[in-house]
This record gives structure tokens, sequence and C-alpha cells, in this order.
């Protein structure tokens, strides 16, 4: 129990946004409260994918730079803690840039063009041309982001899963190609030997239980003893984490995708929030419009007299009070609405409520930020600091694994 902790601790997670400019609730509800929970319970990178917006968005980069600074000011608006989580801009890194070039030598073309993004995308954006090289690898360009940070877990939504298992296939053939050194067995030998002569038994007959009768507790426990080992580097681990399984050096660690739950938080309009259906409510809109936009939205169309019974079922107000109310409220709402009882701007005024109280400390901390724009860029440039000093690490090892170290 002890070690599965151990290494739990160590895992590292890592997720991206492209710059879409200042955040909506449903950015907030899907994805910002979820980071916001990770930062406490794990070593969190969280970066500015700007590189990523440039693959559909090349025609006019102008609008780059301000959406990624209001994006920056809304995650830490939004609770995202410097002192907790590592905040970054992607091309602040140019070690994500290489390894994706290093990547694309192995990547079969079959496997890009096989992720359902990019016929997606190439379907919904008819009005752009994205029959270009910079489209069809961005999966790739994901893949390097995710493990030039040797990331163990990648939160990311249902659209994004692809991806990750994109970059766990580019990671297994990167091991399996260059992972496999000519004296490997007997270095891997002398690692185990520094696990100490009971850890190295133990660790031994934990690797025939998973090699000969292929037990899956005996992997688990042997992984959790490997990470708890002090005296080893990262060199030997990797080698150890391969030997245990039968590969080469593990160099590139396959991540898991850390699937987040689809927000329920409804647009306007009863759709899904998005900025391309127009029906979003900002973190940072004027409370008055906030409240404007709530008072006038659309009702169940059959209530088109305060005396006709409504159905919350077919209303985008109840998915609101879904979101946002107490068993009381919501049985108010059944009962009021199905009766004629309650009448829909009193329906609303809940919402209404609820929607400010959340939105007025995040709209408060990022009038800090506002004013002091010297301090998002320095949180910044240190975020991309000690993200460069890690992406730095595996590239060095990388570079060494495909013979290009030339010092
Ligand atoms: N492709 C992701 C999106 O569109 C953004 C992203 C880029 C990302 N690189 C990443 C997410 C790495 C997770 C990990 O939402
Ligand atoms: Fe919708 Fe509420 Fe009006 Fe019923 S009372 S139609 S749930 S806004």
């Amino acid at each position: 129990m002890e070690l599965k902790k151990v290494s739990v601790r160590h895992s590292r997670v890592l997720s991206g946004m492209r710059p879409t400019g200042r955040l909506h609730l449903g950015h907030y509800h899907g994805v910002l409260k979820n980071w916001i929970e990770l930062q406490h319970e794990y070593e969190c990178f969280f970066f500015v994918a700007d590189w990523h917006a440039l693959t559909t968005h090349y025609d006019d980069p102008s609008i780059v730079p301000a959406a990624v600074w209001d994006m920056v000011v809304d995650w830490l608006a939004a609770g995202i803690d410097p002192e907790r989580a590592t905040l970054f801009v992607q091309s602040r890194v140019p070690e994500h840039a290489e390894l994706h070039l290093l990547l694309s030598m192995i990547t079969p073309l079959g496997w890009l063009e096989r992720v359902p993004s990019y016929k997606d995308q190439q379907e919904k954006l008819k009005e752009k041309d994205l029959a270009t090289y910079g489209f069809l690898g961005y999966p790739l360009l994901q893949s390097a982001d995710i493990l030039v940070y040797r990331a163990s877990q990648v939160p990311v939504g249902e659209d994004q899963v692809a991806h990750v298992e994109l970059t766990r296939e580019v990671a297994r053939r990167f091991n399996h190609i260059y992972g496999r050194e000519p004296d490997f067995e007997e270095k891997a030998q002398q690692a185990v030997k520094k696990m100490g002569k009971k850890n190295a038994k133990t660790f031994r007959n934990l690797q025939r239980g998973y090699q000969e009768q292929g037990d899956q507790e005996s992997l688990g426990a042997a992984r959790a003893l490997l990470e708890s080992q002090q005296n080893i580097g990262a060199e030997d681990r990797e080698r150890l984490r391969g030997y245990l399984e039968g590969s080469g050096r593990i160099i590139l660690p396959e991540p898991q995708p850390l699937l987040t739950k689809a927000s329920k938080m409804p647009g306007l309009d009863g759709q899904k929030m998005s900025k391309s259906y127009k029906n979003t409510i900002a973190l940072r809109d004027d409370p008055e419009h906030i409240a404007k936009s709530l008072r006038t939205m659309p009702t169940d169309t059959n209530r088109v007299r305060r005396t006709d019974p409504g159905d919350p079922d077919r209303c985008p107000v109840w998915q609101f009070h879904e979101v946002y109310s107490n068993e009381a409220v919501k049985q108010w709402v059944q009962e009021g609405c199905r009766s004629a009882g309650i009448g829909c701007i009193d329906c609303k005024q809940p919402v209404i409520d609820a929607v400010l109280r959340e939105v007025g400390p995040i709209q408060a901390r990022a009038r800090e930020f506002e004013e002091q724009p010297d301090l998002v860029r320095r949180i910044i440039a240190e975020g991309c600091e000690t993200a460069g000093a890690v992406a730095r690490e595996t590239m060095k090892e990388v570079r060494e694994a495909m013979y290009l170290n030339y010092e």
C-alpha cells in the first residue's frame, strides 16, 4: 500500500488548451474546475497551445497573442495556482518542436491519417484549407507536448482521447526502436543490484511472476518498488521499467488519458455552450450583461402566457438549475412550472443569483491580474523556465538514444 502512494505522488499531469481568448462557463465547468482539483493532487503542467492554434489559424496569427494573455488571466482568476501548477506557453519551450520533428521520423503516415479529428475538422472547417502538413501533424505535436514532459496522466475530453492513444503508440514505437542498447541486459542486471540485496531479490521474483505467469499484480508491485528506489538514476530506472516488461529502455513512458466527464453546462439556448453558437456567458462578462442574457434566454416555447403550464424538460433554464440549484429549488421549479404556479422570470432568478455568485470572486481576481500585466508575464516566464528544464532533460536522453549527441 505504502509503495503505491509513492508512485501516485510522482505522477505528472499535463494538459494544454488552444488560445481561444476569454473563457466561458463551459470551459470553467468542463475543464478548469478539474484542473484546479488536480493541482492539489499531482505535479501539474498546464500550457497554452499557441502552435496548435496556428495549425488552423495560420492565416490570421495576429489575434493569437491577445488570446493567449486573456486565457492565462482567466486560468489564474478561476483559481489555477502558479505556486502549485506550472503554467507556460508552448512556443516558449522549443523542445516541443524538436521532439515533434524527431517523432515524425518514426510515425507512419497512416497513423496520422486515421486520427478521427483529421477528417472531422477538415469537414467542419470547410472554409479553411487544412490540407497542410502542419494540420496533419497536429496530433503528433500533441504527442510531443505530452512526451517531452514524460507525463503519466493527460486530462482531456472525449474528443482528445484518440490523440492520447496515438501518443501511446508513438512512445511504444520510439522505445522499441531506440531503447535497445547492445549491452542492455548487462546494464539492467547492474541496475537491479543497486537496489540492495533484499529489494533486488523481491524485484526479480515479481518480474518472474509477471513474465512467466503474466501476473498483473506482480507487475504493479514491481513498478511501485522500482519507483520508490532512491539509489537509482533516471537512466537506470528507464532500463528497469523496460527490463521488467521484457522490452528495451523506456525513454518515453506511455501516458494515460484522464477522461474528464462531459460538462452539463448548457449554453443560453440549451445547446452545448460554445463560442461558435454565440450562446456563451464569459467569465469576465459584465454582471449586468450576464443577468440580462439569462433574463432574456428562451424558455419552454409552449409557455406563451404566464398562465400556461410548462415542462422543464423542454426548457434550457432547467438545465441551468441542474447545474446550480439544490433539491429544494429544483422541486420548486418542477412544481411551479408544471402548475403555472411560478413565472419564468421568478424561475430564472435563483439561476441569475447563482451564476453571479460564482463569477463574482473570479471577476475580482481577474481585475487584480488585469491591473498587473507584469505579474502575469512573470508567472508565465517562470513557468516556461521550469517546463524548459524538464523538457531539456528529456531531450538530452532522446538525442543520446538517437545518436545525436555531438558533445
Ligand atoms: N489538442 C488539444 C485541444 O484541442 C489541446 C492540446 C494541445 C493538448 N496539446 C495538448 C491537450 C497536450 C492535452 C495535452 O483541446
Ligand atoms: Fe423554464 Fe422555469 Fe419557465 Fe418552466 S418556469 S418554462 S422551467 S423558465
